[in-house]
């Protein structure tokens, strides 16, 4: 099994990855010295796959399990479902001592984790992530958040998980189209960080999307170890952590005037990152070459990386000014220097991205 740790002094942690390792999470967990009222989170598709597993292992290790499950879909990442948490944790008397098992994609991690943050002022919360996209990105670095009928992951927290335990193997049932947008945050942490694991992309996709385990092993941990290391240096997105948010800022409006239902949010990073790799080069920041090497992997993995021609450009512009990290209406852009580097460009006009969408 590989190990990284988060290091975030008292808030430190583990991510433990390994290939059919779902029953040596309870005893793990036992070594927190938590209470043993714990609940597993899930939404019944995942629960059915792997609950079973998962159970065994915590109710072995002594706790005395609850479950409780959501249904599966972004729409209950919502308040009410996690009042409804809370409920259950309340009604079997679960306690500050307590831990939430978050078991499935970015959508439970997410919930789960807001839920832990603020149950009783705060308790413990273990991240098992079942997608990829979870695995590189969402279990790690301690956001949560629920969706608000204004917009999307605006009600959250920051707060990290004690553990995160990444079993490999269960990418196995995933979606081949939710692997795909999982390796489009995997292509990212390759652009900002590593030009290493942008070549190991480029070589190995024949491995990759066979889910050889080592090839897999590969990139999710030099994902997670790219992803500790920036929020150990800047956990709550002060500076540095922003460099995560490459090809989001485009991929984010694309998501919200699409309605969330066209687009994986992976798709729509990937239209991003090409789209804002193309920003770089016309500010003269990046060579052609690079952005044409961008671009020619995300297309092999079948990702999408051009905006779509029905896309309206003014909803885009005005739906980018509601960002969350748009600061007093100017934009501030990740943009690529070279594979493997980026900078935070700030004070980006109206009138480039006019430029950049009508090229
Ligand atoms: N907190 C963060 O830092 C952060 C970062 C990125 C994304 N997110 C959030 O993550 C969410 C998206 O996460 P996601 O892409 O994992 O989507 P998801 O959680 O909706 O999972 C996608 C689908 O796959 C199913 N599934 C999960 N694991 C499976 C498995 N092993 N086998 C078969 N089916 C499986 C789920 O039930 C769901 O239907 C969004 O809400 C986004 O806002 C959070």
């Amino acid at each position: 099994m590989e190990k990284i740790r988060v290091e975030l002094a008292e808030r430190s942690y583990d991510i433990s990855i390994g290939s059919n390792i779902l029953e040596g999470i309870g005893d793990n967990v036992k070594l927190f010295g938590l209470s043993p009222k714990i609940a597993i989170v899930s939404n019944p598709t995942v629960f059915s796959l792997y609950g079973e597993h998962l159970s065994a292992s915590v109710k072995k290790a002594g706790f005395d399990l609850l479950t409780v499950t959501i249904p599966d879909g972004e729409e209950y990442k919502d308040l009410l479902w996690v009042e409804h948490i809370y409920d259950e944790l309340l009604k079997h008397k679960l306690d500050r001592s307590s831990a939430l098992i978050a078991l499935g994609g970015g959508v439970i991690g997410d919930i789960t984790g807001f839920a832990a943050s603020t149950y009783m002022r705060g308790i413990s919360c273990i991240q098992v992530p079942t997608t990829l996209l979870a695995q590189v990105d969402s279990s790690v670095g301690g956001k949560t958040g629920v969706n608000h009928k204004l917009g999307k992951n605006m009600i959250g927290t920051f707060w990290q998980p004690r553990l995160v335990w990444i079993d490999i193997a269960t990418l196995k049932t995933l979606l081949r189209k939710e692997l795909l947008a999982g390796l489009a945050e995997v292509i990212k942490y390759g652009i900002i960080y590593d030009e290493k694991l942008f070549e190991f992309l480029e070589f190995n996709r024949k491995k990759i999307l066979n889910l050889d385990s080592n090839a897999l092993t590969f990139i999710i941990k030099r994902s997670c170890e790219i992803k500790a290391n920036v929020v150990s240096k800047d956990e709550r997105e002060s500076g540095l952590r922003s460099i995560l948010n490459y090809g989001h800022t485009i991929g984010h409006a694309i998501e919200t005037v699409t309605g969330y239902t066209r687009f994986l949010h992976g798709e729509a990073v990937a239209i991003g990152m090409c789209l804002e790799a193309r920003l770089s080069r016309m500010l003269n920041l990046i060579d052609k070459g690079q952005v044409s090497k961008i671009k020619a992997v995300v297309d092999s993995y079948g990702l999408p990386s051009e905006m779509p021609a029905d896309i309206d450009m003014n909803s885009i512009l005005s739906s980018m000014q509601l960002d969350k990290k748009a600061v007093a209406g100017k934009l501030k852009f990740i943009l690529p220097e070279k594979i493997g580097r980026v900078k935070i460009q700030k004070g980006i006009t109206e009138r480039s991205l006019r430029e950049l969408f009508e090229s």
